[in-house]
Formats: structure tokens, C-alpha cells, sequence
């Protein structure tokens, strides 16, 4: 299958990016973050939206943010499914990204929550309802890499997903939402200090498991996990195609998938991104991973990238 990088703000060239060999055998085309039919929250609409005002990393647009969230969407916002299962449009004065909340009447970091009738009502007739928390682009890879229409994310209900970066929660808890309660995320991260963060956002959602360790010794928390069917890596790291071939040789089942956000000037300040993703992808082949898409995150992030695979045990 031919693996198609694209290029951020239409193929655009800032830094050597963009651009792509296209086409041909094993080849692929870099592919933009920005526009174009894919680039909206429901795979229609441009792909800035639905972040914050003015491309901070502030609020979420069309309220102020913060932890007292819990706007009320009522007749004014329709929820709809994204392409992908398990993530959700919020159609409104503004398109936004969201995902059910796992803990209806929490935040986890600030976000937004939307909350609107659910079709069916209760048995005693009144209304039920189901609330959403914004996706915030800018403040996820992820969402970023779903805005600028990722064909494939492996990530869905009831998937087991190894999430190796997590910080203190934030992507971890949306993903966690996606995979719903019959799914489950194991999530790696080495600091302490936002390994407490982490492990009290998994107290309430118990389809997290954070594992406190280097995700460089996988060996260390074997225990912890079984197989999974996707790996998602965001370590921003120099070596993390190794650390991210080492976590699938033990835990990834064969033609699982494989999602790499990859920020160029971590690996190599001195190179052009396009030729930094380049170098990583040849890595992850060398991995045994066959990659699929590669799409740079403008313009929510700059000289970033997502790669997305699958894994080849047998390779
Ligand atoms: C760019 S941040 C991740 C942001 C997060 N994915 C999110 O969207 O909220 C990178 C994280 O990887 C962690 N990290 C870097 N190297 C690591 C390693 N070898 N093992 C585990 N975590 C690591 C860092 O401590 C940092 O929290």
C-alpha cells in the first residue's frame, strides 16, 4: 500500500517540509494539517476550529475555560459522530471536537463540557443526558492529527491501547473516553511529577492504568500489561522509534497499530523537518512497523508530525 505524507497548510514547504515522494511503491505522500475536506471536526470543515481563540493554548473557543466548564448544549448544539468511532462533532455556533465523558460532572484539566439530551428519556419520561468534553487541538496531538483527517487511529471502543507519553493525563483521558469502559489504556510516563497528575485522573477513571517508569525498560512493567491493539508514542525524544519498537516487540499484537507524533527539532534541530520525518519513518520500518500516513499538525503544532503504521510481527 503506497504511505502518504502530507504537508502542513496544503503541501506547504516551511523548513523542507511537505512535499513527498507521492505515489509509488512503498512510497508516500506527506498530506497537510490544514482544510480540505478531511481537515474539519467532522471531516468537512477547516481543521483551526474548534480550538481555542487565537491559537493559544488557552480555553477552549466559546467560553472561558476553566474548571467550572458544564456548558449547557440544549437545543443550541447537536452532537454527532465523527468518522471515527467514539469521537463526536459538536455542531454549534462553532464546530468542536468532543468526546463522551467517562465521568459525567468532571473536567479533567479545565475543559469544556457540553452536555445535550440523550435521544431516549428516562422511564419516567424525563429527559436524559449525555456530556462531551472538548477536544482541544492545540493541546493535543491527537485531536490535531484527527482534525487533519487521519484516515486510521486504531483507537476505538473497547480497544486496548498502550499510550507511552502521557504527561499528566490530558490526551491519556480523552483516549480513555474513546476506548470507553470495556477498553483500556495503559499509560507511561517517567516524571514524577506529572505521573501524580496522571495517577489521579486514572482514580477516577478506571480504565486507566498509569505505569510510572521509563518506557525505555519496558521489561519493568510487563506485568502491568497484556496485549494491546494500538500504540501511541509521544515522548519527543531522540531515540523514540527504539522506545517505541522495544514497547511493540513486547506488547503489540501483530497488525496492531502504530501512531508516532514526531517533533522534528527533539530528533534533530540542525535538519529539515521533512528529512527528520523521513529519517524516523526508515526507523520505524526497521521496527517492523509499515507505516500508512504521515500528516505534519499545522497549524495547531509547528514542524510536528504523526505517523501512523502497522505493526508486522512476522517482518
Ligand atoms: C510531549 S509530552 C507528552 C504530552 C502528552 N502526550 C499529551 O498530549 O498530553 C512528552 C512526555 O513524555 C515523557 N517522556 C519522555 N521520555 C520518556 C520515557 N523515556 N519514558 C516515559 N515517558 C517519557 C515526558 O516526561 C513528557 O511528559
Amino acid at each position: 500500500m503506497a504511505f502518504t505524507p502530507r504537508g502542513g497548510r496544503g503541501g506547504g514547504d516551511r523548513g523542507g517540509r511537505g512535499g513527498g515522494r507521492g505515489g509509488g511503491r512503498g512510497g508516500f505522500t506527506p498530506r497537510g494539517g490544514r482544510g480540505g475536506a478531511r481537515g474539519g471536526p467532522g471531516g468537512g470543515r477547516g481543521g483551526g476550529r474548534g480550538g481555542p481563540r487565537g491559537g493559544g493554548r488557552g480555553a477552549p473557543r466559546g467560553g472561558r475555560g476553566g474548571a467550572r466548564g458544564g456548558a449547557r448544549g440544549g437545543a443550541k448544539v447537536i452532537v454527532e459522530p465523527h468518522r471515527h468511532a467514539g469521537i463526536f462533532v459538536a455542531r454549534g455556533k462553532e464546530d468542536m471536537l468532543v468526546t463522551k465523558n467517562l465521568t459525567p460532572g468532571e473536567s479533567v484539566y479545565g475543559e469544556k463540557r457540553i452536555s445535550v439530551d440523550a435521544p431516549a428519556t428516562g422511564e419516567d419520561g424525563a429527559a436524559t443526558k449525555i456530556e462531551y468534553r472538548v477536544w482541544n487541538p492545540f493541546r493535543s496531538k491527537l485531536a490535531a492529527g484527527v482534525l487533519g483527517g487521519l484516515e486510521n487511529i486504531y483507537i476505538q471502543p473497547g480497544a486496548k491501547v498502550l499510550y507511552i507519553g502521557a504527561a499528566s493525563g490530558t490526551s491519556v483521558s480523552h483516549v480513555a473516553d474513546i476506548v470507553g469502559p470495556t477498553g483500556n489504556v495503559y499509560a507511561v510516563e517517567f516524571s514524577h511529577r506529572s505521573g501524580r497528575d496522571l495517577i489521579n485522573m486514572a482514580k477516577k477513571r478506571t480504565n486507566v492504568i498509569p505505569i510510572i517508569e521509563d518506557a525505555r525498560h519496558p521489561m519493568k512493567y510487563r506485568m502491568l500489561i497484556g496485549m494491546v491493539d494500538a500504540v501511541f508514542a509521544d515522548v519527543a525524544q531522540p531515540d523514540q522509534a527504539r522506545i517505541v519498537g522495544l514497547n511493540c516487540h513486547l506488547f503489540l499484537k501483530d497488525q496492531g497499530g502504530v501512531l508516532i507524533s514526531i517533533k522534528a527539532n527533539c530528533i534533530d534541530s540542525t535538519a529539515p523537518a521533512a528529512a527528520v520525518f523521513a529519517k524516523e519513518v526508515q526507523k520505524m520500518r526497521e521496527e517492523k512497523i509499515k507505516p500508512s500516513e504521515q500528516l505534519t499538525l499545522e497549524p495547531f503544532e509547528r514542524d510536528h508530525c504523526i505517523v501512523v503504521g502497522k505493526y508486522n510481527r512476522s517482518a
